[in-house]
């Protein structure tokens, strides 16, 4: 065992995987509990149950300092700091579900020993009702701020350590900030309660900037600006920065719609109405809407046409379908008759079941073949190398709404396509039939 603290994790999903394998890439000892005995079995025999590039890769490199477990007593016999890293899903109530995290300190709840840190977003004042119950309880909040797809860069690469301790459990805080310190980052130490609003804040603030980017585009489509121009214009200015302007058919994945409607219900929950947060979700179930329009607009009724969707997950480089665009998109569609075929180069075996009749391809030259239109509704890397022409020449009729603003128009122009994207004028080869 090396002489770096031992770390225990509980929950081994997205986070509390990331989590695991990076400490351990840091030297750490990491024993990693998930409840799912078949999770835990497929991690033993080095194998994900999702898609993150390179963290198969990160946990087989350090597979002899990581212990994967069904059982919390090895978790704390190893270690002091315990990481919770279970899932917090919405409920019916739109508050978000505690129900995991209250399992695990139900857990802890004859022992005096350990640090619970924190990883799963929680509402604000849940760190004080965990400590209340368990006065003992070591607690500190320390919300990860990964995003898929990048996770092992976005861990190993912190912009800021956020480290909330209350005065009674400085030392606590201390501990975690020890772990923290080698990758660097500016270190957040605060309150508990700030922290768990640090988090719910940042992902609110986030979400607002794409609400409010995509509101710009469609203005920008009534005056005949162009949004791409618009953004960059606006983010040269360090105020408002570039990220996160990126105009689209809407945000999905299981943060930013789940944490801005907690942060709204959080809110509620102590009378307060927070009107612009309602602005930002309806906005964002608008903008998934807009691409029927966009396809009415070229083909009259969707009745029995055929429409490609290129991309299913809520973003490239993960294969998660949560509150993905396309899952609106597709139902839809299907709605106004239309006949709907997809590809995803990972997310398809996910989302097949969660699509109604859509016909999945096994690529997307084969998706695209005989459709009336496409919609680029994910901005997978290898549809910008797409043979565009060759597309052009299998479609019934070369007409392409890019979600993402992702693909060269110039490029879509000349293989013979009418391009539209989001916030932009529409170019155009020659009328759509
Ligand atoms: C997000 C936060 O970024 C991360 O800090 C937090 O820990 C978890 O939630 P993630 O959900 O992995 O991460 O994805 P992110 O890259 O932030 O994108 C979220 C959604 O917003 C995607 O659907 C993406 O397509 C969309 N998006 C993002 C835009 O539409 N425009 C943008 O400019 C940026």
């Amino acid at each position: 065992m090396s002489d770096l603290q031992p770390v225990g994790v509980v929950g081994a999903g997205w986070v509390g995987l990331v989590t695991a394998a990076c400490f351990a890439e840091l030297g750490h000892t990491v024993v990693a509990r998930d409840i799912v005995q078949e999770k835990v079995d497929a991690l033993d025999r080095g194998e994900l149950t999702f898609h993150e590039p390179g963290l198969a890769d990160l946990l087989s490199q350090n597979r002899e300092r990581l212990t994967f477990t069904t059982d919390i007593a090895d978790v704390l016999e190893t270690a002091k700091l315990l990481f919770v890293c279970v899932d917090t899903p919405p409920t019916y109530s739109g508050d978000a579900d505690l129900s995991r995290v209250r399992s695990v300190v139900d857990d802890l709840r004859s022992d005096g020993d350990h640090v619970l840190v924190m990883k799963s977003t929680v509402p604000a004042g849940t760190g004080e009702t965990i400590r209340r119950d368990l006065p003992g309880l070591a607690y500190v909040s320390c919300p990860e701020f990964l995003k898929e797809g990048t996770a092992i860069k976005d861990f190993m690469n912190p912009e800021r350590v956020v480290v909330g301790a209350d005065a009674e459990h400085g030392e606590a805080g201390d501990l975690v900030e020890e772990l923290y310190r080698p990758l660097g980052g500016e270190m957040v130490r605060t309150d508990v309660a700030s922290a768990e609003m640090i988090k719910l804040a940042s992902n609110a603030f986030l979400a607002t900037k794409i609400s409010f980017i995509n509101e710009i585009a469609n203005v920008c489509e009534e005056v005949g600006a162009d949004v791409g121009e618009v953004a960059l214009g606006m983010g040269l200015d360090s105020r408002i920065g570039p990220a996160f302007l990126k105009a689209g058919i809407g945000f999905g994945g299981s943060c930013f719609p789940k944490d801005v409607n907690a942060l709204k219900m959080l809110a509620g929950n102590t009378g307060y109405h927070f009107q612009l947060l309602n602005a930002v979700i309806e906005v964002n179930e608008l903008q998934k809407r807009r691409v029927v329009g966009k396809l009415q607009k070229h083909l009259g009724s969707l009745v029995g046409k055929r429409i490609a969707l290129l991309g299913l997950a809520f973003k490239p480089d993960t294969d998660d379908m949560r509150e993905a665009s396309s899952l609106v998109l597709s139902a839809r569609l299907q709605g106004e008759g239309a006949e709907v075929v997809a590809f995803d180069p990972v997310a398809a075996k996910g989302a097949e079941g969660l699509l109604g009749s859509v016909t999945m391809a096994d690529s997307a030259l084969g998706a695209l073949d005989g459709a009336d239109a496409v919609v680029l509704v994910t901005e997978w890397a290898e549809f910008s190398d797409l043979d565009w022409t060759e597309a052009a020449s299998q479609m019934a009729r070369p007409l392409l709404i890019d979600g993402r603003n992702f693909l060269d128009p110039e490029t879509l122009h000349a293989a013979g396509f009418t391009y539209e994207g989001i916030g932009k004028s529409v170019s155009s080869s020659a009328p759509v039939a």
